[in-house]
């Protein structure tokens, strides 16, 4: 690993005889290069305007784009009073001088500061070689005290993907999934102590009606065989008699509620301002209406009479799933089985995503005893309220008139979707005692979601201090190629394991085409599957998590674009190059990296010194595009170094590690490429994806 005596030695040979370590802040030079800059420039900008450490530490920014810098600092960000701040960018940039930097230029209230390219390659080719996988990363990010390495770790949850059994495992639960992976891989890295936890859909009414299906559609065979198929097969078609069976109901039902309304008219809308009002509705009620409404009434009854001889299938399930809540052994059997050989079934599938649950709770986990005791806190403190027999809360009687009213209680007792969401929140604190808990939720339950937080703020200690640690990762929808919503109504819902098949089969294809390329390949059928999940993921993350989008099989898979097989290209590309080389570590590590000079080679070195300060943003803003589109960027750079020109040989490709002009510049190049590789590799593995080898 690289330590700070790597960096000293290699500082001294530049000139440097003692880094700067300015006091009040974090820098890590022997983890991030870009520090050894900051250490330095953080330093001067002290001594010339006398400003406070901190503040210029947080004044100083990495730039998104190269040619504005590799740091800049906006001056009136050091929040000096006297002098204005173009002035004192000048007189900055006049005093400043590092053998490691460029003189830096002032540009109206900003100072740019440019990496001499040498000195750059010399701290950042080599670090990277040092640290290999663990480059870019900063564990010091999780310890409760980051400037003491000894102090506590702290923990995260992220509960994400959350499945209903018996419902399809639809995008939305696939983007969950994604997304929360990538959390706890970004949290894991900045030294977090991470818990993956699964909240299953597994509990409500709906496993009664599952279990009422069972019985009529189940087949043990499909059972084992494909549990989530089934299980989804059964609960539509049981749905769809539910439907059938209440339909005498609720033709009857429309029919009464349309003369009712004939009754009692609603009142006409006010008119707008400047026009008329409209005419009232003519209809007059009539004695043959009236008779008609007390024929509908009886109507109505008897079907409802017959229906309660008869119990329906809502109604038989409502009393199974009680039986389930009060715990009887034989209405618990089939669901726990049901649950047993879901949550196998899932598992293959996250394998194959890379992702790996430590903790699969569940609605079905959360206790009655903990729904009671949060009930008695609403009733109490006056939030809650009866409503016919059942408990409300009506937020916007304590200060959230966007928020309505919701539902805690049935009126059988039973609880609710959001009951056990409150009660599963303290729960987890007293299990997990986490610093944080993430929720990885579809923005379609953004409202949900304020609701349960909301309440549990109102409920006090130590519920309000619970919630205080939690936060909501909300994302917007998936939706089809032409932009639809995908419904299971219409069969576009995409299930999980048939879309990564049908990307994985269109990949395979996709190989088979460079016949001498896919002889080659060791395992065609596993690297066809990597490629998939690649474009699917890659797709997820192209955009902010707000955003939605559309799957769209080729534009995900294509080659050309910002997708998840070209960045699988340019990994597999820099992996040939080092196959054909053959130059050791041991040479990389001794390179003679004053040799690169051509700009296209300093554009790249300057990009993979940005990997930790990308890091660090992405660690600020939980966004997965943020490393996508530096990768973007750094693979772009990359491959306009394969194309460069000698300026005084227009024959010669002056960064080709194949055609390198002697055996030191072979190895200088062959560090760069490799250093690429790592910050790649790094990257993809960040993101939770498969770096492969060959394609
Ligand atoms: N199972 C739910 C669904 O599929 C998602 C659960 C989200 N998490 C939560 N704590 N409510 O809609």
């Amino acid at each position: 690993a690289a330590s700070l005596n790597h960096v000293t030695s290699q500082l001294q040979t530049l000139g440097i005889s003692d880094l700067p370590k300015p006091k009040g802040i974090n820098l890590y030079p022997q983890l991030n290069p870009v520090d050894v800059y900051r250490s330095i420039i953080i330093d001067k900008l002290h001594e010339i305007t006398g400003a406070e450490v901190p503040i210029i530490d947080n004044a100083v920014q990495w730039t998104q784009d190269l040619k504005h810098g590799d740091l800049v600092l906006p001056v009136p960000a050091l929040r000096l009073k006297g002098k204005k701040p173009d002035e004192l960018a000048l007189e900055i940039a006049e005093k400043f001088d590092s053998p490691l930097l460029e003189k830096p230029t002032a540009d109206k209230t900003f100072v740019r500061f440019f990496f001499k390219p040498e000195p750059l390659a010399k701290l950042v080719i080599p670090a990277i070689h040092r640290l290999k996988s663990n480059f870019g990363w900063n564990s010091n990010l999780g310890l409760e005290d980051p400037s003491n390495p000894n102090s506590r770790r702290k923990k995260v949850i992220v509960e994400y993907s959350s499945p209903n059994i018996a419902k399809e495992f639809h995008t939305g639960h696939l983007r969950s999934t994604i997304i929360g992976g990538f959390l706890i891989k970004l949290y894991q890295r900045a030294g977090w102590e991470t818990v993956s936890m699964n909240y299953l859909g597994d509990w409500g009414k709906q496993y009664g009606v599952l279990s009422e299906g069972f019985e009529k559609y189940g087949n043990e065979e499909s059972l084992l065989k494909d549990p989530v198929k089934h299980l989804n097969d059964v609960y539509v078609k049981i749905n769809r008699d539910n439907s059938e069976e209440q339909k005498p109901v609720k033709a009857i039902t429309e029919k009464k509620e349309e003369l009712e309304k004939k009754k009692n008219p609603p009142k006409p809308k006010k008119p707008a301002k400047g026009k008329e009002a409209e005419a009232p509705p003519e209809n007059k009620w009539t004695d043959e209406d009236e008779q008609n409404l007390q024929k509908i009434n009886a109507e109505l009854e008897e079907v409802q009479q017959q229906l309660a001889n008869k119990p329906s299938i809502d109604e038989r399930a409502r009393r199974f799933f009680k039986r389930m809540v009060d715990g009887d052994k034989q209405a618990l059997a089939n669901w726990q089985r049901f649950r047993d050989l879901s949550i196998e079934a899932y598992k293959e599938m996250y394998a194959r995503l890379n992702i790996h649950f430590e903790d699969y709770s569940g609605e079905s986990t959360v206790k009655e005893d903990d729904m009671e005791t949060a009930a008695k806190v609403l009733q109490e403190k006056n939030i809650s309220e009866d409503s016919k027999g059942a408990v409300i809360v009506d937020l916007s009687k304590h200060g959230h008139p966007t928020l309505g009213k919701t539902l805690v209680k049935k009126r059988d007792g039973t609880s609710l979707y959001l009951t056990r969401d409150i009660a599963a929140n303290f729960e987890r604190y007293e299990k997990y005692h986490f610093d944080q808990m993430i929720y990885v939720i579809a923005s379609q339950q953004d409202v949900h979601v304020k609701q349960f937080f909301t309440i549990l703020s109102l409920m006090g200690a130590p519920y309000s201090d619970i919630v205080a640690k939690c936060k909501h990762i909300s994302f917007g929808m998936v939706k089809d190629p032409k932009g639809q919503t995908m419904s299971t109504r219409k069969g576009t819902v995409i299930s999980l394991a048939d879309s990564l098949d049908g990307v994985k089969d269109y990949m395979h294809d996709v190989m088979r085409k460079n016949q001498e390329k896919y002889e080659q390949v060791q395992d065609p059928e596993a690297t066809a599957d990597t490629l998939a999940i690649s474009s699917i993921m890659v797709q997820d993350y192209s955009g902010k998590m707000v955003n939605g989008y559309n799957f769209d099989m080729a534009k995900m898979t294509s080659f050309e674009g910002d997708t998840g097989p070209y960045l699988q290209y340019s990994h597999a590309r820099l992996c040939s190059i080092k196959r054909k080389a053959i130059v050791s570590e041991e040479e990389m590590l001794n390179a003679d990296l004053s040799l690169i000079t051509a700009k296209e080679g300093v554009q790249l070195i300057r990009s993979l010194a940005q990997w930790p300060d990308v890091f660090l943003n992405t660690y600020k803003t939980s966004e997965p595009v943020t490393v996508l589109t530096y990768l973007f960027k750094m693979t772009h750079l990359l491959s306009s170094c394969y194309d460069a020109i000698d300026r005084n040989n227009k024959n010669a490709k002056t960064l080709s590690v194949m055609y390198a002009e002697s055996p030191e510049k072979k190895v200088a190049l062959m560090a760069m490429y490799e250093a690429a590789r790592i910050v790649l590799n790094n990257g993809m593995q960040l993101l939770g994806l498969t770096p492969v080898e060959r394609m």
